[in-house]
C-alpha cells in the first residue's frame, strides 16, 4: 500500500497558527517522546510549517543509512550555515563526500592516540586543580574542560595560542543562543537586541583569530606538530590533488568545535550525576581504574581495556542524548507506507529513540549493566546509535569517547562529586543535547 503524506497522523494538541509550536516549546522532550504513540512517521506543525517525524528505529534507518542519498541536510543546519559555511556538518552531496575524505585521517587511530596524550594532561591538571570541599559548577566546568581540550588538539603550537584564547571566550556565547537562532525565522536575526548583539559580535571574533591563525600557519610553511589544524593545512584530495582553502579550513574547524563541545561536555556532566546517585557503580569504576592504570597518566591503551567506564558512557548517552536531527528529500521516497515527495522536512530524536520501550526494559532507569554483551545482544544494530548512522554519521566519535574516558579515568580515583545537599536534581534541558541546566556538586577526596 502507498499513500501520500495527507495519510500521515498529525500529533495531538495542535492549535491555530501555532501548531505544535507551543508544545514543543514548553516541553520539547516530552513531546518528541509522546510521538511514537501516533505512528512511525507522524506530522508537527512548526507553527503553518508541516515536518514530518520518523519515531522508530526501522523509520531512522530508511532516513538515515537506506535511503541516505534521496536526503540533503534539513532546516535546522540552513540557519547554522552562516556560521559554520559547507563545513562537515551542514554540506551535502559532492562536497560532502570530498570533505568527508579529507578529513577522516584526522581521526585515524594514530592520531587519536597523540590526542589522547593532550587530553590526559588536561584531566590531570584539571583534577590538580581542585581542593577538597571546593565547589563546582559542573556543566560549566565540563563546558571549559571540553572547550579547552579540543582547542589544544587544533592548535597546538604558540601561534595557535591566541585562537585557543578566542574559542574559549566566545563559543560559550555562541552556543547558548544557537538553538534559539536555528528555530526562530530569519528576520529576528537583524533585530537589534542584546541576543543578536552578542552572537553577531562572538561569531565575528572567533572567526576572526582562526582566520589569522591559519593564515600565520600556512606563511610559517605548516607545522610539524600533530594537531587538527596542520592536518587540515596539509589535506590533500586523492583524485585530484587539491588541497582545502584557508576558508574551507576555517568551516571545518568551526564545525569541529561546535559538533564536538556541548556533546561531550553534557556527556561527562550527566556521568558525574548518574555516578553520585549510584555508588555502587562509582566504586566498580573506581576498582578497574586501578587495577588497569594505576597511579601513571591514563593513555589511550587503556581506553578499550576500561570497559566499565564504556558501559557507564553508553548508558549516559542512551538517557541524554542528541534531541533532534533532520533532513531534507532532495527527490521522491516511499517511507513505509508513505510516498514523500521531494523538498519535505523529515526529522528524527536519538533522545526518544533510545527511551522507546518497545526496546529497553524500563526506559528511564539509569542500568549500565543493560551493556554487558549478553544483554546488549538482544538490541539490533538499528536501535542504539547515539553517534547517528550512514553517511554522516558522527565522525568525531571515537574522539569523544577517548575524552570522555580518561577523563573520568583520572577525576574518579582522586575525586568523589556529590550533589549539594538540599540542591534539586539536574533538568533536561533541550538545545542539540538535552544537556543538564545546572549540576552543583561538591568534591571530596577519595
Ligand atoms: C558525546 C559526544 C558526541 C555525540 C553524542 C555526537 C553525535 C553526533 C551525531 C548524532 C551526528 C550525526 C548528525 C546527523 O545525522 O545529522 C554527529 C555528526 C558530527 N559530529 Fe559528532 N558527536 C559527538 C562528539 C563529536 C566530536 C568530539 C566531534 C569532533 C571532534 C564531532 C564532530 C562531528 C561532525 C564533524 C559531524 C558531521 C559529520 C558529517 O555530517 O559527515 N562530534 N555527531
Amino acid at each position: 500500500m502507498s499513500v501520500g503524506l495527507q495519510s500521515v497522523p498529525r500529533a495531538p494538541g495542535a492549535i491555530p497558527l501555532l501548531g505544535h509550536a507551543l508544545k514543543l516549546w514548553r516541553d520539547p522532550l516530552g513531546f518528541l517522546k509522546s510521538l511514537r504513540e501516533s505512528g512511525d512517521l507522524v506530522r508537527v506543525d512548526l507553527g503553518t510549517m508541516p515536518m514530518y517525524v520518523a519515531t522508530t528505529a526501522r523509520m531512522v534507518h530508511e532516513v538515515t543509512v537506506k535511503q541516505a542519498r534521496s536526503f540533503e541536510k534539513g532546516r535546522l543546519y540552513d540557519r547554522v550555515r552562516p556560521l559554520v559555511g559547507d563545513g562537515l556538518a551542514t554540506a551535502s552531496g559532492e562536497i560532502h563526500r570530498r570533505h568527508r575524505r579529507l578529513m577522516q585521517p584526522m581521526f585515524h587511530h594514530q592520531r587519536i592516540a597523540g590526542y589522547a596524550e593532550i587530553m590526559s594532561s588536561r584531566a590531570r591538571a584539571l583534577a590538580e586543580s581542585w581542593t577538597p570541599g571546593q565547589r563546582l559548577a559542573v556543566e560549566q566546568v565540563m563546558g571549559e574542560f571540553a572547550i579547552e581540550t579540543l582547542a589544544a588538539t587544533m592548535f597546538s603550537t604558540d601561534i595557535g595560542r591566541r585562537a585557543v584564547e578566542a574559542v574559549r571566550r566566545n563559543l560559550p556565547v555562541i552556543l547558548k543562543n544557537m538553538l534559539i537562532r536555528a528555530a526562530s525565522p530569519t528576520f529576528l536575526d537583524r533585530l537589534p537586541v542584546r541576543a543578536n548583539r552578542d552572537f553577531d559580535a562572538a561569531s565575528a571574533s572567533m572567526r576572526q583569530v582562526i582566520d589569522d591563525v591559519i593564515a600565520s600557519t600556512r606563511r610559517a610553511g605548516g607545522t610539524d606538530q600533530p594537531d587538527l589544524l596542520s592536518v587540515l593545512l596539509a589535506a590533500r584530495d586523492a583524485d585530484t590533488g587539491e588541497a582545502l582553502t584557508d576558508r574551507e579550513v576555517r568551516d571545518e574547524l568551526v564545525t569541529i568545535l561546535f559538533a564536538g563541545t556541548e556533546t561531550t561536555a553534557s556527556t561527562l556532566s550527566w556521568a558525574f550525576h548518574e555516578l553520585a546517585g549510584h555508588p555502587e557503580v562509582e566504586e566498580q569504576l573506581v576498582a578497574e581504574i586501578n587495577e588497569v592504570v594505576g597511579d601513571r597518566p591514563v593513555t589511550i591503551e587503556d581506553v578499550p581495556r576500561l570497559t566499565a567506564i564504556r558501559r557507564v558512557l553508553d548508558e549516559v548517552i542512551r538517557l541524554h542524548g542528541v534531541t533532534l536531527l533532520m533532513r531534507r528529500t532532495t527527490e521522491s521516497v516511499q517511507l513505509g507506507d508513505f510516498s514523500v515527495p521531494p523538498g519535505v522536512e523529515i526529522a528524527f530524536s536519538l533522545y526518544a529513540l533510545h527511551r522507546d520501550p518497545a526496546l529497553y526494559e524500563d526506559p528511564d532507569r539509569f542500568d549500565p549493566d543493560r551493556w554487558t554483551p549478553e544483554r546488549r545482544a538482544s538490541l539490533g544494530r538499528e536501535d542504539f546509535v547515539p553517534f547517528g548512522s550512514g553517511n554522516r554519521k558522527c565522525i568525531g566519535d571515537t574522539f569523544a569517547w577517548t575524552e570522555a574516558t580518561i577523563a573520568l579515568a583520572t577525576i574518579l580515583p582522586r575525586w568523589k562529586l556529590r550533589p549539594e545537599p538540599g540542591t534539586p536534581a539536574p533538568r533536561e534541558a533541550a538545545s542539540a543535547m538535552a544537556h543538564p541546566d545546572r549540576v552543583p556538586m561538591t568534591v571530596l577526596p577519595r
